[in-house]
């Protein structure tokens, strides 16, 4: 690695003076397994990162050193020392220390040392802590009963840690001592329960106290649609004594106020059933009855670890109507996933409602036909003793922008809802905005679309009876969402969901975890398998992850082949879904056959697996040949039926001969721009890889006027159509058929904001974003756009602005990271290019001279300048 840096370095990166090299600052961002100081986490050989800092440009890192210690002030690591290694990589370093052990706290830091062989100060100091890692560390036994469970335990003395390790099906809230642990909701996330439960790992310290203690579970149905709870606490009291406490069957358990429960249906709490003081010491629980011990789920336990289900906002409703004497309709002006928070006061036993929709119908009343059988209601009933009762549901979301309340005692003033935004805490990173308006408010729609659909799996939707991780959606939206949002340990998990249903014969499921749809998965759904695992490669340079899931990828391609006939696949279920014209299914499941075998080959390639790349890549070869010779009509020149999607997916993966790509693409680009107006017939699939496609033949401008079309069928469509998330269908229906108003699929378009028009792209030869390129594609009237990105390796951002006579380019590279910026000359050739002021493009030539900039060339009305980290503002002009 050093030789390869070394090579680049003396290639582009200028040496910097001396006295530069001691600006290398101490590294931020430190990352554990992804997670920012992760409680809980079960991997044995826990991965480092971190984000360098350093105030010149054209930085990197030459060697790094962590300590990983028990206490936080040791300032040698006892557990692991690296000492000095000579590595260009700041990610994903691999701990190489003593064994880790369970429910162990680790503290870490890390310093680096820069090209001119100068060391940062130490990082602030990092922890990461360990989970339950045998199986054999579980004391606590599955144990069953009604919708509360309770325990009292004394603590003979102080506590000084304490830990609470809680698996809870099919969702459970924890308390302690009266009050609720953490901020997790709908916990744990939804896996395959036969195959694996996930657990949380809580610190209580603070929520335990000498003497007497109690802790109180309440279990919802979830997915799991049943309860059982496992849980154990680890309590080191002062002294050094120390206390556990495991469900087993002395556990006592009552039914509470929560009458019924579900996820589609929404929750009935009686309050006038509320024990007060039941999770605290000291309650009367004579008359509960002893839980029992119960089989419980056959899956092995894992560490949750990912974002949990949050509230992630709050949101005040923007309207309030009344449609009929008592019941009042409330807009939030915004399709969101979660629940509302209700205020009330009244006679007790007052039967309250609230039902939540996408739609309205004209007269305003609410419109929940497209639920289909979620009943997506919610009721509570007052405990009427005067006080102000304050009502939120705890096992169920919605996904809605009305609600109707109706039974609330009295006139309900405008404040008595709030809607609380409940989904996967992912982080947002990135941001792209635009001089276009109809952009910026898709790009909003696709943000919202895609973090309401995050619930522990990615959803196809979030409001009717599905709310399902299929496995198409799931890719389709998911670089848009690495784009937007902190995805990488989203992925693993989910990724590890993949494997979790995956048959000894290879075959994975069309919904994961299995619930819906078919065993084996339609060609195109079962590609979330290779093709996450791919991404993860792309966007995160994750190596482990290729380790981990080749095999399973390898497999479900195998599957495949058995289902092949001369190299072509004829099962299809679905296809290119929800398309205006439909693109024949065989030519789609073979394209990703082709796909998958192309993708095995790469990976092998990457993990050195030399015969495997051979062969697969042979294999790809030979679906190729077979896909051309039975779907390209020699007479007519296209593939199939002529679609749009027909011609755009062999297009995007250049399974095109040579010499009939132009007609394939003439083909297309006419019915694009002809036949249909400037308008897509495609389904979920063809307009996914459209756009990269377009942009790669150097046809943004026709991506850029496909994407802005306001008429149907368009996502500016949407908008115009009152949309504030993505639609299922290009359709504007309202009915009882399938008609999600919160569909994330056709969010695929958000990445092309990114790649295209701000002009973010990773490069998978330095995938991690190690190597970016920076192509903006300045289109049409498009004056500025703006994206900018928080990867792995820090922020990358890039925005631009053209005038008449020029274009000014701004682009920030993390320290460790090389770009290639494309800037377009626009026409306006001779042109001079400057950085910061300083001439580096002038009469035809580069000229050197700031640093960081390495290198400029002009290619096809281009200059293509190489830089590496640092921020940099290029100015083009006409000569
Ligand atoms: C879902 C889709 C899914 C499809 C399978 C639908 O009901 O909502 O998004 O991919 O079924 O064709």
């Amino acid at each position: 690695m050093l030789a390869k840096w070394a090579v680049l370095c003396a290639l582009c990166v200028p040496l910097l003076p001396a006295q530069e090299s001691s600006m290398a600052a101490a590294p931020s961002g430190l990352r554990c397994e992804y997670l920012a100081d992760p409680v809980g986490i079960d991997v044995p050989q826990p991965r480092f990162s971190w984000v360098l800092e350093h105030a010149a440009r054209g930085e990197r890192q030459t060697a790094y050193q962590i300590l990983v210690s028990l206490k936080p002030d040791v300032p040698a690591g006892d557990q692991w020392d690296s000492g000095k290694v000579s590595s260009d990589q700041p990610v994903h370093v691999v701990y190489a220390g003593k064994p880790v052990a369970s429910g162990q706290t680790y503290y870490w830091k890390v310093r680096y040392w820069d090209s001119g062989d100068h060391a940062s100060p130490y990082s602030a100091a990092g922890r990461f802590e360990t989970g339950l890692l045998e199986s054999a560390d579980w004391k606590a036994k599955w144990i069953g009963g009604a919708n509360q469970m309770r325990k009292e335990f004394t603590l003979p003395a102080r506590p000084v840690r304490a830990r609470a390790y809680v698996a809870g099906l099919g969702y459970y809230e924890l308390r302690i001592n009266g009050h609720k642990v953490g901020d997790h909701m709908l916990d744990p996330a939804w896996t395959t329960y036969d195959k694996r439960v996930l657990y949380a790992v809580y610190d209580i310290t603070g929520r335990l106290r000498p003497g007497a203690n109690a802790v109180g579970v309440m279990l919802g149905e979830g997915w799991f649609k049943s309860r059982a709870l496992r849980m154990q606490i680890h309590a080191e009291l002062e002294g050094g004594q120390s206390v556990d406490v495991a469900t087993d069957g002395s556990w006592k358990t009552m039914a509470g106020p929560i009458q019924s429960d579900s996820v589609y249906n929404g929750e009935v709490y009686d309050a006038r059933l509320e024990t007060p003081g039941w999770d605290r010491a000291g309650f009367d629980d004579a008359h509960w009855k002893a839980a029992s011990l119960i089989d419980g789920p056959k899956g092995i336990l894992s560490a949750q670890m990912m974002p949990p289900i949050r509230i992630v906002d709050t949101i005040a409703p923007v309207k309030m109507t009344s449609t009929h004497p008592g019941v009042y309709i409330y807009d939030l002006g915004q399709n969101i996933s979660g629940v509302v928070e209700m205020r009330v006061r009244g006679p007790r036993g007052t039967r309250v409602q609230l039902r939540h929709a996408e739609l309205l119908y004209d007269d305003g009343t609410l419109n929940v036909e497209n639920l289909r059988a979620a009943k997506a209601t919610d009721v509570y009933i007052l405990r009427g003793d005067g006080s102000l009762e304050v009502y939120q549901p705890r096992f169920t979301y919605h996904g809605f922008r009305y609600v109707e309340l109706a039974g609330y005692p009295g006139a309900p003033k405008f404040d008595a809802l709030r809607a609380k935004v409940v989904h996967s805490d992912v982080r947002p990173t990135g941001g792209f905005a635009s001089s276009k308006q109809i952009l910026n408010q898709i790009q909003r729609n696709i943000v919202w679309g895609i973090q309401d659909n995050l619930h522990s799996v990615p959803t196809d939707c979030n409001q009717r009876d599905e709310r399902m991780g299929w496995m198409a959606d799931a890719h389709l939206y998911a670089e848009t969402a690495m784009l937007n949002f902190d995805m990488p340990a989203f992925y693993t998990n989910f990724l590890r969901d993949i494997h979790d249903v995956q048959g000894a014969d290879g075959t994975v499921t069309d919904t994961v975890p299995h619930r819906y749809g078919s065993r084996p998965a339609d060609p195109a759904w079962g590609m979330a398998y290779p093709l996450l695992t791919w991404y993860m490669y792309e966007y995160y340079g994750d190596r482990r992850i290729l380790e981990q899931h080749f095999a399973g990828v390898k497999a479900w391609t195998d599957y495949l082949r058995t289902r092949s006939h001369d190299g072509i696949l004829d099962y299809s279920y679905y296809g290119d879904w929800v398309p205006i014209e439909r693109t024949p299914g065989n030519l789609v499941s073979t394209f990703c056959y082709y796909w998958s075998a192309d993708l095995v080959s790469r990976m092998a390639g990457i993990l050195g697996k030399g015969g495997d790349a051979e062969a697969y890549h042979k294999l790809a070869v030979e679906i190729k040949d077979a896909f051309n010779a039975r779907f390209l009509n020699q007479a007519t020149g296209v593939y199939g039926t002529g679609t749009q999607t027909a011609q755009i997916l062999p297009l995007f993966l250049n399974m095109v001969p040579g010499n009939r790509r132009g007609g394939v693409f003439g083909a297309l680009r006419d019915d694009l721009v002809y036949t249909r107006n400037t308008h897509l017939t495609t389904g979920i699939l063809g307009t996914k890889y459209l756009f990269p496609l377009l942009t790669g033949t150097g046809n943004s401008d026709l991506a850029y006027e496909l994407a802005t079309q306001t008429t149907y069928p368009s996502w500016g469509y949407m908008v115009e159509n009152g949309a504030t998330t993505l639609w299922e269908l290009w359709q504007n229906k309202t009915g009882p058929s399938m008609n999600s108003h919160n569909h994330p699929m056709f969010g695929s378009l958000g990445a092309w904001f990114y790649n295209a028009l701000a002009g973010i792209n990773p490069d998978a030869a330095k995938p991690g974003f190690e190597r970016v390129v920076i192509a903006p594609e300045v289109v049409r009237d498009l004056k500025w756009a703006a994206g900018s990105l928080d990867t792995i390796r820090g922020t990358v951002a890039s925005s631009w602005s053209r005038s008449d006579n020029g274009l000014r380019l701004e682009v920030t590279i993390p320290v460790g990271s090389l770009a290639e910026v494309r800037i377009p000359e626009l026409g306006l050739a001779p042109v001079t290019l400057s950085e910061s002021g300083s001439a580096i493009w002038k009469n035809g030539k580069y000229q050197s001279g700031p640093a960081g900039v390495a290198g400029l060339k002009e290619s096809d009305g281009t200059l293509v300048v190489e830089i590496g980290s640092g921020k940099y503002a290029f100015a083009l002009a006409r000569e």
